[in-house]
């Protein structure tokens, strides 16, 4: 039910004017004290001829009539303050929790309007490091967003896989490549030699510019240079998909920057056709100017194709395959710049589609004081950091299994560990806003009693153990009558309904700004208030058994919502931990 939409019916009821416009007018009042809701009267003393004052204290007499939701409504000045019937409003938020049930939140508003998601987008023969396991699990979530919504989404992964780092690549590969090497770690072998290539560079600059005409032979497809780019795109894609696959990730194409490489000429014409071509130093560039905009170069001296054509091609043909209604690019903030020539480009060439075009950008990953790059080799793998959480999620496990005993055996144990220390690393990318940098500790991630993943995870996994316990003893959620709902006026019950109440609020919040860690805190706020009501309240042991019916449904919803909420930020729960 929704009860901002019922005060609205009511007014309307009451004064002829119509619910939409009422609706837009009731407030939540900043504290409780002052009523759930809020209308101000000020604007009907035009139409209904009279003082606000006036008219709030005479809907007040009137309105909580017939109107069994609501406690009572006070007159304050020229304001009505709207005060719920508790067991009503707990009993309702309940019910249509666990009416919802997985689909709590969701609606049907994006039918029909498909929403391109491309995240995570790694580079070929480059590890998949911490940076991209940021856009990775961002982007995953906003993508669940939108399906939650009813958006058909379609997820790409713009694939690095192309440019003239392959020409050092090839050159590097001819000179120091070791095959056994590149068969037992593909991506770190191929690292090492990128590494090498640089470092060979400064004293060698001949290597320069042969890695740029193995890059134009790769371009006009020649066999050797393709064959070579080929392996290493294949063995990264393994690598890449082993990632994938361990946090739940699949993507509808692979479309990377080498699938736009043919698309470039029919790029260059339209942008000559439209005049907007200018050649700058040699290079093919659209001028920005009035944008404040450094110029965007398409071509560059050499005639080689460049990552922003790549992307001026990609755009062109996601709108004639998809006809998108939104097509987000989740990349990190430093490549704003680009996603704003890019987008002005295609303003400039006449397509208005420009502007449901969206970079969603994000802050940098710090780990013990240092930015990651690639360049110098000082890397993180996302790999590796899964595996490190996974082994002390382990460790947490054991010594509390060693403290309170456990019946979990040695498989369910590797199992939990999995996920929980997976879901640890996603919960912490989407516990701030995304621009926030994130700063990385080990203690506060796993830290099962503070704002994280395992703490979520753990809620969740201890209501439904209560509801595991009841199940035993022949008692589940669906028993629960209307009249044992609504007996459910405590402040900790109260405080959980609320927040299962702003579930669906903050899954559109989330939608619209594109910004999962608004969902994170509704999880988070529901497993700490459920957690007290918990600590405070007896469940299985309530003092009579409707209100323990009552108190087993409240349990489902949480958990109902718990699970909702995790799999939307992309996290996997638990049963038991
Ligand atoms: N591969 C690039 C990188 O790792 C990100 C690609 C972003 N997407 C795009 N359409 N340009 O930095």
């Amino acid at each position: 039910m929704d009860f901002r939409r019922a005060i609205a019916e009511l007014l309307s009821a009451r004064t002829g004017l119509p619910a939409d416009t009422l609706e837009a007018s009731v407030e939540v009042p900043p504290q409780f004290e002052l009523g759930d809701y809020a209308f101000p009267c000020f604007p009907l003393a035009k139409t209904l001829r009279k003082a606000p004052p006036a008219i709030a204290a005479e809907l007040a007499s009137k309105l909580a009539e017939g109107a069994p939701f609501l406690d009572r409504v006070q007159a304050v000045g020229g304001y009505l303050n709207f005060f719920l019937d508790r067991g009503v409003f707990v009993g309702t938020v309940v019910a249509d929790a666990l009416a919802a049930g997985p689909r709590i939140g969701a609606t049907e508003e994006g039918a029909g309007k498909t929403v391109i998601v491309e995240f995570s987008s790694p580079n070929i023969a480059k590890p998949f490091h911490i940076g991209h396991a940021f856009t990775t699990i961002l982007g995953q979530s906003v993508a669940k967003l939108y399906t939650h919504l009813g958006y058909p989404v379609v997820r790409m992964n713009h694939l690095g896989d192309y440019g003239t780092q392959f020409g050092k690549l090839i050159v590097a590969y001819g000179r120091w490549g070791d095959e056994a090497a590149l068969l037992e770690a593909p991506i770190r072998e191929l690292l090492r030699i990128y590494v090498k290539f640089h470092d060979e560079a400064k004293a060698d600059l001949a290597l320069e510019t042969e890695a740029r005409a193995r890059f134009l032979a790769l371009e006009e497809g020649n066999a050797p240079e393709m064959a070579l780019w080929k392996r290493f795109r294949d063995l990264s894609l393994l690598e890449f998909a082993r990632v994938y696959d361990r946090m739940g990730i699949a993507f509808d194409n692979y479309n990377g920057e080498s699938y736009y490489s043919d698309r470039i000429p029919a790029v260059v014409d339209l942008l000559r056709a439209k005049g907007l071509l200018e050649e700058s130093e040699g290079a093919q560039v659209v001028k920005l100017d009035e944008e404040g905009l450094p110029p965007c170069i398409v071509l560059k001296s050499d005639g080689a194709t460049i990552y922003a054509s790549r992307d001026i091609a990609s755009a062109l043909y996601r709108k004639e395959t998809y006809g998108f209604y939104k097509n987000i690019y989740v990349v990190g903030t430093p490549q704003a710049l680009h996603f704003r020539q890019v987008f002005a480009v295609l303003k400039k060439a006449g397509f208005a589609w420009a502007d449901d075009c969206v970079h969603v950008g994000f802050g940098l990953v710090k780990f013990a004081d240092r930015k990651l790059s690639t360049r110098a080799g000082e890397v993180i793998f996302l790999d590796e950091l899964l595996a490190e959480s996974v082994a002390k999620t382990r460790e947490i496990i054991d010594r509390n299994a060693e403290l309170r005993g456990t019946d979990m055996s040695e498989e369910e144990r590797a199992e939990v560990a999995e996920k929980v220390g997976i879901g640890a690393v996603q919960y912490m990318f989407l516990r701030n806003g995304r621009d926030r940098d994130i700063v990385f500790s080990w203690e506060e991630m796993l830290d099962f009693d503070g704002e994280t993943g395992p703490y979520a995870m753990y809620t969740y996994a201890r209501g439904r153990s209560v509801l595991r316990k009841g199940a035993l003893e022949g008692a589940s959620a669906a028993d629960a009558t209307p009249e044992d709902l609504a007996r459910m006026g405590g402040d900790d019950e109260a405080a959980v309904a609320r927040l299962l109440y702003g579930f669906g609020d903050a899954v559109h919040r989330a939608v619209e700004a594109n910004e999962p860690f608004l969902l994170t805190r509704q999880v988070a706020g529901i497993a700490r208030a459920f957690n007290k009501f918990y600590n405070n309240e007896s469940i299985l042991s309530a003092p009579d058994a409707g209100l323990r019916r009552a108190r087993i449904a409240l349990t489902e919803a949480v958990c109902t919502a718990l699970k909702t909420g995790l799999d939307l930020l992309g996290i996997a729960a638990v049963e038991r931990m």
